[in-house]
C-alpha cells in the first residue's frame, strides 16, 4: 500500500531529502499515521524514526528549512525535537530496548525499523510510512495494524505481558484509546492489564493524570472508567470512586449503586460541556457518600453532609495525584459542595429566597452548577425525570428574574463596613460584622431590596437594637 497523500505537507519532502543526504532511512510512525488512516483531522505532532542517528537527522532537517529552527536535544532519551510553524516533529533513532523491572529507564541499543515497531505499544501505533525518496509513502505494517484499525481492536505487537511491563503506563493508554476511539481491547491484553494492574504504582502521577484527563475528555468517558474498574487500575488511582460501588440492603431497603450513577452523570454532562473541570466535578460529586453512608430504621439510607465531606476529599485527592491546587481545584470543590442544592430546589417549587441564596453562593459558576445538577438526574422513573427537568426550567427562569432584580451574583454589600463605623462612631469591633451580616441576610431573604436606602434604614434599626448610638446622637 502507498499513502503518499498522508505526506502532502512539504515538511515530509524536506525530511526525505535530509535523510538521503545523510544516507539513512527515515519513517513517519505512530499517532500521525494512525490518525491519518482514521481521518481524525490534521495531526500536528509527527514522530519520525531514523535508522541511525535521529538527532543528526533533526539537525539536518533544521538546516534545510528556510528559517533554520532551533533543535531541542534530549540526550538521555536520544531524541530531538523541532517546531516548524504549527507542527512539532520528534526524531528518534530506531532502537531495541529492554527495560529494567522497576524503572522506566530503558537500556537502549540501536535497532532496525522492525525492532522499533516491536517495542511500540499497540499495533495501531506501530504503523510506519516510508520517507525515503524511493518508496516514499509506502506503508510498513508488520503486525496487521490496519486490520486492527478496521476491526477497532487494541492489540500489542508483542506478548502483552512484555509490552505492559516495558512501560506500565501503556495499560492506561490502552483504556484511553479504547475510550477515545470506541475500540475493544483484545482479550489477552485485557487479562494482562488485570494481572499487572498494580504495576501502575511505578508510574508518575502526572503521566497517569494526563491519561485520565483524556478519558474524561472523550465523548463517552464511562467506557474508560468501567474498564479501569474491571482491570483493577481504578482502585490504585481513584479508590474514592471504587468505594462508591455496590448496593447495600438492610431490612429490604436499598440505595442506588453510586459508582454506576456517577458514571451516568459523567456521560450526561459530557454531552453538554467540554469543560474538563466540570467533568471532574461530575466524577467526584458523590465521593463523600462512601464515608457518610448510614442506615437508620426510621429513614433508611442517608448520606448526611456528603457534599461537605466530598469537597474536603477533593483537596486530598488533587494533592495525592499531584494535580493543580489552584482555582481549578477550588472550582471542583465548590461544585461538589453545592451539588445537591439545585436538586433540592427542583424537588419542590423553589422560593425566590432559596434561588437568591443559590445565586449568591454559586456566583459566576451558577450556570455550570445547573448543568451538573441536570446531569445528576438519572432516575429511571419517567414521571420523576420529567418533573425534575421541568422544575429545573422554572429554577433557571427564576435565576434570571432574581439576577435582574437583586443582583446578588458577586454580591457587593450596599453598606460598607466603613459607613457603619462612621455612622456609629465605632472602633473596629464585632458589631460591624453583625450589622453587615444582618443586612446581607435580609437581602438574601428578600426582606429588603438590594439597594442603598433600604439597607441604610436597616443598619440604623439594627444598630439601635444593639444599643449603638449614631454619631449625631453622641453630639
Ligand atoms: N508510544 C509507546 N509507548 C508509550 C507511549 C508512546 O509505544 N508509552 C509510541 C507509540 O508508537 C505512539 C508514539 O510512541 O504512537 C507517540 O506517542 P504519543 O505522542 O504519546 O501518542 P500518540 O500515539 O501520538 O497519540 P496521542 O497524541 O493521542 O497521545
Amino acid at each position: 500500500m502507498n499513502y503518499k497523500e498522508a505526506l502532502i505537507h512539504p515538511i515530509f519532502k524536506v525530511i526525505s531529502k535530509s535523510a538521503q543526504e545523510l544516507h539513512l532511512d527515515a519513517f513517519v510512525i505512530g499517532g500521525f499515521v494512525r490518525d491519518f488512516l482514521l481521518s481524525r483531522g490534521d495531526a500536528k505532532d509527527i514522530d519520525v524514526v531514523a535508522i541511525g542517528d535521529g538527532i543528526q537527522l533533526a539537525k539536518q532537517v533544521a538546516k534545510n528549512l528556510p528559517n533554520n529552527p532551533n533543535v531541542q536535544v534530549f540526550k538521555t532519551y536520544g531524541t530531538a525535537m523541532l517546531k516548524h510553524k504549527d507542527i512539532e516533529i520528534e526524531f528518534v533513532g530506531a532502537r531495541k530496548e529492554s527495560y529494567t523491572e522497576n524503572s522506566r529507564n530503558p537500556a537502549v541499543e540501536n535497532g532496525t525499523l522492525e525492532d522499533d515497531q516491536n517495542r511500540r505499544d499497540f499495533t495501531i501505533n506501530a504503523l510506519a510510512l516510508n520517507l525515503n525518496v524511493v518508496n516514499f509513502g509506502e506503508l510498513l505494517d508488520p503486525f496487521d495494524g490496519v486490520k486492527d484499525l478496521k476491526e477497532k481492536i487494541i492489540r500489542t505487537p508483542l506478548n502483552p505481558d512484555i509490552t505492559y511491563s516495558d512501560d506500565p503506563l501503556r495499560m492506561l493508554r490502552a483504556i484511553r484509546f479504547a475510550t477515545q476511539l470506541n475500540f475493544v481491547i483484545e482479550e489477552h491484553s485485557l487479562n494482562s492489564i488485570t494481572k499487572n494492574s498494580n504495576r501502575i504504582r511505578i508510574i508518575s502521577k502526572e503521566r497517569i493524570i494526563t491519561e485520565i484527563n483524556k478519558i474524561l475528555e472523550s465523548d463517552v468517558p464511562s467506557i474508560g472508567f468501567i474498564l479501569l474498574e474491571k482491570t483493577g487500575l481504578l482502585e490504585h488511582i481513584l479508590p474514592e470512586i471504587t468505594a462508591l460501588k455496590g448496593i447495600d440492603e438492610v431490612e429490604g431497603q436499598r440505595h442506588k449503586d453510586n459508582f454506576f450513577h456517577t458514571l451516568e452523570v459523567v456521560d450526561n454532562i459530557s454531552k453538554h460541556t467540554e469543560n474538563l473541570w466540570l467533568r471532574w466535578a461530575a466524577l467526584l460529586h458523590d465521593i463523600g457518600k462512601a464515608p457518610t453512608k448510614r442506615f437508620s430504621k426510621k429513614v433508611g439510607w442517608t448520606f448526611h453532609g456528603h457534599e461537605f465531606e466530598g469537597s474536603k476529599m477533593v483537596y486530598r485527592l488533587f494533592k495525592r495525584l499531584k494535580m493543580p491546587l489552584n482555582d481549578k481545584m477550588k472550582y471542583v470543590q465548590k461544585m461538589v459542595l453545592l451539588s445537591s442544592r439545585p436538586i433540592v430546589l427542583a424537588q419542590d417549587l423553589a422560593t425566590d429566597s432559596a434561588v437568591r441564596r443559590l445565586v449568591f453562593d454559586a456566583g459566576d459558576h451558577i450556570e455550570d452548577l445547573m448543568t451538573l445538577c441536570e446531569a445528576d438526574i438519572t432516575t429511571k422513573n419517567p414521571r420523576k425525570f420529567n418533573k425534575y427537568h421541568n422544575n429545573f426550567k422554572i429554577v433557571r427562569d427564576k435565576i434570571v428574574q432574581v439576577e435582574e432584580r437583586d443582583k446578588v451574583r458577586n454580591f457587593q454589600p450596599p453598606i460598607t463596613g466603613e459607613e457603619i463605623i462612621k455612622t456609629f462612631n465605632l472602633k473596629p469591633s464585632r458589631e460591624i460584622g453583625i450589622i453587615k451580616e444582618f443586612i446581607k441576610e435580609a437581602i438574601l431573604d428578600g426582606k429588603i431590596p438590594n439597594e442603598y436606602e433600604a439597607a441604610q434604614k436597616l443598619m440604623l434599626e439594627k444598630g439601635k437594637k444593639l444599643g449603638l448610638k449614631t454619631s449625631s446622637e453622641d453630639d
